[in-house]
């Protein structure tokens, strides 16, 4: 199956049919990941673009993986070492790569909406990998897959967000999908870290995070995103902890199989204790695989010959 939409900018341009697809393919990416031979050429002779605006360990190291165990030729470029810091406009930059005749580019910028501009300005295909708070359509993506393998499927499950609700792409893109697939979500934070839309999102909301993961059946955690937040939105990292860690005692409130997961990177002592991170409750690091195979699935359904979308 094709993916309908010629680019990825925010979860809700995939059908439920087509997420699912998608688990399909990244179960069989899976496979090939763990055998001899990763190679698995179905983009052999497409190109796809890395385009970085902002930091990324993992985003950009799986979508770079991805690309080459798929045979394509994969080229990262970040801001700090392109003409960006010539002053160069997104455009412009666009325009500039779109002359190299990419099939796809993926970008993280940290300005919600700049993949708009990208897509206008380019042939190739786009995919969204971080746009300031706005979405992280990939990750929705590995933790729902997570999810799936896991419990079977999100139909039914309480699922707590936990953190800087406000400034959490992957708290919008989770919350879209983990609703589509039919999960009830509960989202918490200090009220200065909730968006005041946050009760019109389809979701419980709560301040007190013992109420949160009572009865969860996943807990997910988030960074603080000191970069993108405004001074005093809490007195101290030291009191955001006392309320919001995840501890063992508030855990053991949840159901006695709850997943614990965090997108990463993760702060050890401040959203969640190092025993719970890296403790067996923990599927941190299956996120991590799993964010490899999800996107070999994207890339070899948006990249193929096969998929062309004019
Ligand atoms: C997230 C991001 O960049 O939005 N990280 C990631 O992609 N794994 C979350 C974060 O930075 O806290």
């Amino acid at each position: 199956m094709a993916i309908a939409k010629k680019d990825l900018l925010s979860l809700s341009d995939l059908s439920v049919d087509e997420i699912q697809e998608i688990f399909a393919v990244a179960r069989e990416m899976k496979t090939v990941i763990a055998g001899e031979d990763k190679k698995h050429p179905v983009l052999r002779g497409r190109s796809v673009i890395n385009l970085f605006y902002e930091n990324s360990t993992r985003t950009r190291s799986s979508f770079e993986i991805a690309g080459k165990y798929l045979g394509a030729d994969v080229v990262n470029i970040s801001a700090s070492s392109s003409s960006v810091t010539k002053g160069e406009s997104l455009k412009d930059t666009a325009k500039t790569i779109d002359r190299l005749a990419p099939d796809v580019i993926i970008m993280r910028h940290g300005a919600s909406g700049a993949h708009e501009v990208l897509a206008q300005n380019v042939k190739a295909r786009v995919i969204n990998a971080g746009d300031g708070a706005h979405q992280h359509p990939t990750q929705a993506l590995l933790d729902m897959f997570t999810i799936t393998e896991k419990k079977g499927s999100l139909e039914g499950l309480k699922i707590a967000i936990v953190g800087d609700i406000l400034h959490s792409r992957v708290a919008r893109s989770d919350v879209w999908g983990f609703r589509a697939l039919g999960a009830d979500v509960t989202l918490c934070a200090p009220p200065t870290l909730m968006p005041s839309h946050a009760a019109d999102l389809g979701v419980t909301v709560t301040y007190d995070m013992n109420e949160a993961v009572k009865d969860a059946d996943v807990i997910v955690m988030l960074r603080i995103q000191l970069e993108r937040q405004k001074a005093g939105m809490f007195p101290s990292v030291r009191e955001y902890a006392a309320f919001y860690c995840l501890t063992e005692e508030r855990l053991a409130l949840a159901k006695p199989d709850c997943l614990v997961m965090h997108p990463g990177p993760i702060n050890r002592g401040i959203e969640i204790s190092g025993e719970i991170a890296d403790g067996v409750q923990s599927v941190i690091d299956e996120q991590v695989e799993n964010g490899l195979a999800v996107r070999m699935a994207l890339l070899s359904m948006m990249g193929g010959y096969q998929n062309d979308v004019n």
